[in-house]
């Protein structure tokens, strides 16, 4: 396949350019490379400058070290490198969906037990992560299975607690989840969010995310959809009259919205889903408020793009530039996304907004790609393939502000130092981070640079029932050290490394795939893996 595809087809020929993102979902890693190489709009002194400013901004943040969240350093110290750290994510990603007792007191006992909590005692500068500490060292002594804890110190608290029990455990360590998890909810209601987001400098301006995604029933659908509703109506009364970029908006999930939203069932879809999230998008545009649909999985993106067209299709709501879309820049298709948006921009008169993120499903995708036996991965296997195309797609919205209006989320001062230089002089453009995450380091920007463009918080509101897959995501997301947010407070991590050029570092690769990840069909050195097919595609 030809990879000037999209420099030959004509700007507004919707059918062709989805039948390039079609071609360009497996595509072979060298020629996305070489594409995004080609694309890049970042010249030699502009790269230069971008480094230079993202290490005055770790430096900075290192130097306020003392005002950074907890859940910064507890993550630091307990990342996925380490035994504990992996025990503490199975334990968040299971607990709370255990209904008894006894199967949740095994959990804990199965994962507490291999590990070495006292290795981490006294570690962290962090009084709360060193409390987290003990507090984990306690339920080891507590349930007696780690007889390697010898720790004097924590002595009298295990024997002081060895009288509790177990079921004292339990609620423990469900207590230390919903604290952990609680770091990335700004409220259980939306009433309490936008009181926290009135009365909070940082949170003035938020996307607000109702939990919820995956509905399993349509009756999930339906309680997903009312909180929705209930949400736009009380964000758009809160915006008071002010322009949707300036005020708060909403994120949805299309997940949450459909039980069986899958390409498999793209009529269902299309008849049931649709006029769903017709009928949020005319709330929102009635409020005034934008509402961003958030990027799923890989095989739901030709569905969602079905779904966005057909709401920018409505007439009765052209006028309103809100409506908006997350787009995955670690996912092949990327660039010809941005086109296609572009170009149903054009075709039906209207402004829209995109939020650029690096994506968040990056485990799961290798996962299922590996276990259908694809051709190859819909998502690049190199981190720095992926920070190349988040530069490459943000030059790329540059190029569509007549009809686009940028967000960049990002917790990476490398990014977002490059941003600032592919910018136009005037470009009407925001920056974005989760809550719970980058307060730091934009605080650090905001400070250090002049004019630097409004700081949108990504603001999730609901329960902690609804949190977990968001909580997952979060935690694989911190503990990753591949992971910017992982090592930039880390002073043993030299500030250089962290703020690496990646443009030379990806041209200086052999090869552009992983050597780790080969091909999922050629996932096996003594057999081909069995071939199964890309349910997501609807070539
Ligand atoms: P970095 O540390 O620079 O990048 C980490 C990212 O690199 C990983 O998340 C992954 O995408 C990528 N990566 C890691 N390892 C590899 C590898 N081996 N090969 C290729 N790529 C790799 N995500 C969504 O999916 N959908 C959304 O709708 C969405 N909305 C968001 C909204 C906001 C406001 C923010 C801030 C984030 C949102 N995210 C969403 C999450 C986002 O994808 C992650 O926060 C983001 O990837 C982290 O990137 P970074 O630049 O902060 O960090
Ligand atoms: C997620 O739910 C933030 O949309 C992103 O992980």
């Amino acid at each position: 396949m030809n990879d000037n595809s999209s420099e030959s087809r004509k700007p507004t020929d919707l059918a062709a350019i989805r039948q390039s993102i079609r071609d360009h979902s497996l595509w072979p890693e060298d020629g996305c490379v070489t594409r995004l190489l080609r694309n890049l709009e970042l010249t030699g002194g502009a790269r230069h400058r971008a480094v230079a400013v993202a290490k005055g901004l770790v430096e900075g943040a290192r130097a306020r070290r003392d005002e950074r969240p907890f859940l910064d350093a507890f993550l630091q110290e307990f990342g996925l490198s380490n035994q504990e750290g992996i025990a503490l994510m199975c334990i968040a990603e299971a607990l709370l969906r255990i209904p008894d007792d006894e199967t949740a007191d095994r959990l804990i006992a199965e994962q507490l037990a291999g590990a070495d909590w006292s290795a981490h005692a006294g570690k962290s500068e962090s009084l709360f992560v060193n409390a987290s500490t003990w507090g984990l060292m306690l339920t080891g002594g507590i349930l007696d299975l780690d007889p390697s804890i010898k720790s004097d110190a924590a002595g009298w608290l295990r024997t002081l607690t060895r009288k509790a029990g177990e079921p004292v455990v339990r609620l423990a360590v469900r207590r230390a989840m919903r604290i952990i998890g609680g770091e990335f909810v700004v409220g259980r209601t939306i009433e309490e969010a936008l009181g926290r987001s009135g009365a909070e400098k940082t949170l003035a301006l938020c996307s607000f995310d109702m939990l919820g995604e995956g509905a399993r029933t349509q009756h999930h659908a339906e309680r997903y959809l009312a909180s929705y509703e209930h949400a736009i109506d009380a964000i758009g009364r809160a915006a008071k009259g002010r322009a949707p970029h300036e005020a708060s908006s909403i994120s949805i999930k299309l997940s949450a919205l459909e039980s069986r939203y899958t390409l498999m069932q793209r009529d269902r879809v299309l008849g049931r889903l649709l006029p769903r999230v017709r009928m949020l998008a005319e709330r929102a545009a009635a409020a005034g408020i934008q509402l961003t649909i958030d990027a799923e999985e890989a095989d739901r993106l030709d569905l969602s793009l079905d779904v966005i067209e057909a709401l920018s299709r409505d007439t009765a709501t052209r006028s309103w530039p809100g409506l908006g879309l997350a787009l995955q820049a670690y996912g092949k298709r990327a660039l010809d996304v941005i086109d296609w948006v572009g170009a149903v921009a054009r075709t039906t008169g209207r402004r829209l907004a995109v939020r650029l993120v690096k994506g968040a499903y990056w485990d799961s995708e290798i996962k299922r790609a590996q276990e259908r036996g694809l051709d190859g991965y819909p998502v690049h296997t190199r981190k720095v393939t992926t920070d190349v195309s988040y530069l490459a797609c943000a030059g790329r919205l540059f190029g569509h502000l007549d009809v686009i209006y940028p967000q960049f989320a990002t917790h990476n001062a490398h990014t977002i130092a490059a941003i600032l230089e592919l910018a136009p002089a005037g470009a009407l453009y925001e920056f974005q981070r989760l809550h719970g995450m980058g307060g730091l380091l934009y605080a650090e920007a905001i400070r250090q640079i002049t004019d630097f463009p409004p700081v949108r918080t990504y603001a999730p509101v609901g329960e902690h029932k609804d949190l977990l897959a968001y909580l997952v995501r979060r935690l694989l997301e911190n503990g990753a050290n591949t992971s910017f947010v992982n090592r930039f407070m880390d002073d043993k991590v030299p500030v250089e490394e962290i703020v690496r050029d990646p443009v030379s570092e990806l041209e200086r690769l052999q090869a552009a795939q992983n050597p780790l990840l080969p091909n999922p069909i050629a996932l096996y050195p003594d057999r081909r893996n069995s071939p199964g097919i890309d349910l997501g595609n609807p070539a």
